[in-house]
């Protein structure tokens, strides 16, 4: 019996969330320090391809409707290896980056499934699929968990490179000239992103002139921030995420909790925060100098956040 294992790990968008769906650049970067893992290990003949995600009471089989997310990852690559009948296999996929919380759990559990399918399939490194051909599968899945996907979380979690990110344009690396340090923490509050994506989608319907602006204003702070960190301009982050809070405030993605880890965050010395990801819940992310990192990370404990993951980005 042999196994091959995948991982891919979590993200988080620096600037950009929303405004990346409506054409707008947004730039994220992957978060090594919370990943799925899948394995896939050979099963006794004719049990066929089972499913398992443990941490969240999940088994599915290869044959359940398309409907299912894990199938639908392994199916699609199964069928790109050129796997023709079911194979016997039984695939167990871990993860601790937490579920509706913005930091791309689903993509990278789908990217991790991708990817260990074509492994177990053993084809020499050199002809396996590339990043490009995974991201495709990985995107298709990402429309299970909501209709209109800009693309940037499968992307970045895919990569697994500082990604600046604008819809239907292939993916662009950047360089982070100086690294920084990131304070991201759970509110503990689930958000869906699809919810929040559409109810962003009916008030663009209703007010588009306004929206645009605002979604111009994110796109705008996303490029500055990307030449800020090109440059080594760490010191520049912190206002830009407090702007690009204040827009995402406006499009009324925030929420009571997100502003109050926020304020505390501030309070305890970061040089700026604002919500990541889909927001009404999910994570916050703050720049911190590494002085500050352990009162900020407290402070937030103490303050109800319910997990902090602390992360340099960069070398
Ligand atoms: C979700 O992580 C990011 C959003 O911009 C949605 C998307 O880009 O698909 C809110």
């Amino acid at each position: 019996m042999t196994t091959s294992t995948a991982s891919a790990p979590g993200k988080a968008i620096l600037f950009g969330e929303h405004a990346v769906v409506y054409g707008r650049a947004a730039i994220a970067v992957p978060v090594a320090k919370v990943k799925a893992t899948a394995a896939v290990t050979d099963a006794p003949a004719g049990s066929g391809c089972t499913i398992a995600a443990p941490d969240v009471g999940a088994r599915v089989h290869l044959s359940t409707p398309n409907e299912d997310p894990l199938a639908l990852a392994v199916r699609l690559a199964i069928e790109k290896a050129g796997i023709e009948e079911e194979p016997d296999w039984q695939i167990t996929v871990r993860s601790d980056i937490p579920i509706a919380g913005g930091m791309g759990s689903g993509a990278a559990v789908s990217a991790a499934l991708v990817k260990a399918v074509f492994a177990h399939r053993k084809v020499p490194a050199h002809r396996r699929p590339k990043a490009e051909t995974v991201n495709r599968i990985v995107y298709a899945v990402e429309k299970l968990h909501h209709a209109n996907p800009s693309g940037i979380d499968n992307t970045v979690v895919v990569y697994q490179q500082p990604v600046r990110f604008v819809r239907g344009q292939p993916p662009q690396r950047f360089d982070i000239a100086r690294p920084f340090h990131l304070v991201i923490a759970d509110t503990g509050i689930a958000s869906s992103t699809a919810a929040v994506v559409s109810d962003v989608r009916r008030a663009w319907e209703q007010d588009t002139d306004q929206y645009e602006a605002i979604f111009d204003g994110i796109g705008e702070i996303a490029e500055t921030a990307r030449r800020a960190i090109e440059s080594g301009d760490v010191d520049a982050l912190g206002p830009l995420m407090k702007e690009n809070q204040r827009l995402l405030r406006k499009l009324n993605v925030s929420s009571g909790e997100l502003e109050r880890l926020i304020a505390i965050a501030k309070e305890a010395g970061a040089a700026g925060a604002k919500l990541s990801g889909a927001g009404r819940g999910g994570n916050l992310i703050a720049v911190v100098e590494p002085k500050k990192l352990e009162t900020v990370q407290e402070a937030l404990l103490a303050g109800g956040a319910a997990g902090i993951v602390v992360t340099q980005i960069g070398a």
